[in-house]
């Protein structure tokens, strides 16, 4: 089978992913760069891809500056506890300074807002606002669209790797691709990239399988692209071994925030009690951050997670009660109440929706049933993992400062949204606002670095020859057997995940070994990750949605690998609820309060992890 033809793209800035901060990197990045050429590459068409593609209810980041809700400062101290001691002050305050800018511009730009009667934003919680956001994505889609202009935005096309310069390594020069449509090649050579491909979900094994696969909370669509991209181009990570696992209603995944916060429900177990009184005390022993207010994310769950192993399950979301108590016996307020319950649903995980209506479920006379999720790992939401990056001029300590905000470790490589470590609780609008300061910062360093990178012939062949394998081995190999999926000679990228999957449920904390974990488990965890890693070269693909696939896969790996590393490095139990580590079960602030970051050397297939001081700057 003959390679097909490549199309190389030569531009100043390029932007991988189209998703909430790849759209703010576009919209920023021409308005700073007008002079410069900007290209966006997207796997799918950006009005609906990534995590928001099926719409939002809410917009989770916004201080509420204009009417004296919160400060950036406010927001730093309620991430850093939520985040049990650690987060990038830096980081998290340049979102919290500049985000509600973003939630005016999405407002002007179409997205509707809840407002109450005195023209004020409606509140959810303190920093989330509710939105009719079931367009969300087209919305911040097209300014992006209208500011990289016509012949810039290339969709349809999956990045595989990045590029280095090919006499500098610790320099980016763009990345290589394919496109899933048509048999053809891309290399986009770019002075400065910035990478924008947003979380990882099916790492763990889902809680969903055969009865429901496909149904998982974060998008399906997140492949872990953001790290399995820069993890094997080199470039320093941070809080690899943080994961999310989200309380959700169970089978649909309904996220939850709307219901504790706007509705004010409360979950019982089996015996009808509230876990939140019944293990108050349990708060204690994870001072100072299990006084915090609102009790940290990792903590909610472990109280949750206390009663399940104690076999008090199931745990009912008592939304009868709720909105019994907000409709106060009146039949049109009830009215009200129970659209909201729905749309919550409707704009943003119609799945929910489905599962409510499947097993007759009216959440006013119904309780329904919530779950801790499988573990996610990713930087906008409630987890921190990702790149290790450089913040901005004027707050950063030299520590955590090389020249250019949101650059990573590899020269013009520049991170935003999912792909950004120890910068949580960014979610949408934070996300968007990232990806924005990204595109500034990449538009300041093209100007201070004009100079085109030089790409290295032989390393695009290896790698085309790399990225088209699966189908060549599945073209000369496929005879062999009389199923095109039982094969001798290959896995497809669907065997390989379920072999991921099992991998990280059995011995990186998944739900089937309650979240925990122990040095031996991740220790023969790691070997057969490796061994799986090795086996990706013999992937067969029978189409280019299957290559598509297989490619994805490769990059989940890297994540499970990197998580794993870092678990194994981090020897506390800093977020139960999250996970546990039963040789290691308690906090501690004293020796482990610092950032977990890790580098892995392609010339040697060798991992370096190591720590990073916490720098107290902002509260
Ligand atoms: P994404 O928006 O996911 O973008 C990643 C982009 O990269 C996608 O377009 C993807 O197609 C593309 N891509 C990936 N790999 C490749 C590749 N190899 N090559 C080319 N392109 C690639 N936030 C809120 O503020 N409020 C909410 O109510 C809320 N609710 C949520 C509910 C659900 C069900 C989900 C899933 C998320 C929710 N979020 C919410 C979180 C929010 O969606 C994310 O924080 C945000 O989208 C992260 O932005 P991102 O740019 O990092 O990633
Ligand atoms: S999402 O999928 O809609 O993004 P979720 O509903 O879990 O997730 O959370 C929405 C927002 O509400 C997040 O900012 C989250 O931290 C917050 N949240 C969820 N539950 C609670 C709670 N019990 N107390 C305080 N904040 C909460």
């Amino acid at each position: 089978m003959a390679l097909p033809t490549t199309e190389t793209v030569e531009c100043d800035i390029l932007i991988i992913g189209g998703g909430m901060s790849g759209c703010g990197a576009a919209f920023e990045a021409n308005y700073w760069g007008d002079k410069l050429r900007v290209v966006m590459v997207e796997k799918a068409a950006i009005e609906r891809s990534g995590a928001t593609g099926e719409g939002l209810s809410a917009i989770n980041c916004y201080m509420g500056q204009r009417y004296g809700w919160n400060t950036p400062e406010d927001f730093v101290q309620y991430v850093v506890n939520d985040m049990m001691g650690l987060a990038r002050e830096d980081l998290v305050y340049d979102v919290g300074r500049h985000v509600d800018s973003t939630v005016h511009m999405l407002e002007e730009w179409g997205l509707p807002i809840w407002k109450r009667e005195n023209g004020e934003y409606e509140r959810i919680g303190r920093w989330q606002i509710p939105i009719h956001g079931e367009s969300i994505k087209p919305i911040a889609a097209e300014p992006a669209r209208t500011a990289l202009g016509q012949g810039n935005l290339y969709e349809r096309v999956s990045v595989t790797h990045l590029l280095t310069d090919a006499n500098d390594a610790g320099k980016i020069a763009g990345a290589i691709g394919f496109s899933v449509r048509e048999n053809k090649f891309y290399v986009f050579r770019a002075k400065a990239v910035v990478i924008t491909t947003g979380g990882a979900s099916n790492v763990f094994r889902p809680r969903s399988v055969n009865e429901g696969l496909g149904r998982t909370w974060y998008s399906v669509f997140a492949t872990g692209s953001a790290y399995g991209l820069m993890i094997p181009a080199g470039v320093e990570m941070t809080q690899m071994e943080h994961r999310f696992v989200p309380t959700r209603f169970k089978d649909g995944y309904g996220p939850v925030g709307m219901w504790f916060q706007y509705f004010h429900a409360r979950v019982t177990n089996a015996l009808g009690e509230d876990y939140t009184i019944t293990r108050a005390a349990e708060l204690d022993k994870y001072a100072p951050y299990g006084s915090a207010i609102p009790t940290p994310t990792p903590l909610r769950n472990h109280q949750m997670y206390l009663d399940l192993r104690d076999g008090l399950g199931p745990m009912y979301m008592r939304t009868e009660e709720a909105m019994e108590k907000l409709a106060e016996g009146d039949p049109a307020k009830m009215d009200q109440v129970r659209n909201e319950a729905w749309e919550d649903f409707l704009d943003m995980t119609i799945s929910q929706a489905l599962t409510w209506a499947a097993q007759n479920i009216a959440p006013e006379e119904t309780p329904s049933e919530v779950v801790l999720a499988e573990p996610y790992i990713m930087g906008s939401h409630s987890g921190e993992a990702g790149a290790w990056v450089s913040g901005p001029e004027d707050l950063s300590p030299p520590e955590y400062f090389w020249g250019y905000n949101k650059m990573t470790t590899v020269r013009g490589l520049f991170a935003a949204g999912d792909g950004v470590g120890a910068a949580p609780h960014k979610f949408s609008s934070g996300s968007f606002t990232e990806g924005r300061l990204a595109g500034k910062s990449a538009v300041n360093y093209v100007t201070g670095n004009p100079d085109a990178p030089s790409l290295s012939n032989p390393q695009v062949t290896q790698l085309q020859e790399t990225i088209w394998a699966p189908l060549e081995t599945f073209e000369k190999f496929s005879g062999a057997s009389t199923s095109s999926q039982v094969n001798p000679h290959y896995i497809t990228a669907r065997q390989g995940l379920a072999r991921l999957q099992k991998i990280m449920d059995e011995y990186a904390g998944g739900t089937s070994a309650s979240y925990t974990v122990n040095g031996p488990t991740l220790e023969r965890g790691i070997a057969l990750i490796e061994t799986l890693r090795e086996d990706l070269a013999h992937l067969g693909a029978r189409n280019l949605h299957e290559l598509l696939r297989c490619w994805e896969l490769a990059h989940r790996v890297w994540v499970g690998e990197a998580h794993m590393r870092h678990l194994l490095h981090r020897k506390e139990t800093r977020w139960p609820g999250y996970y546990y580590r039963s040789d290691f079960p308690d906090l501690d602030d004293q020796n482990w309060r610092v950032f977990v970051n890790s580098r892995y050397n392609a010339s040697n297939n060798s991992w370096d992890v190591f720590t990073k001081p916490y720098i107290n700057i902002v509260t």
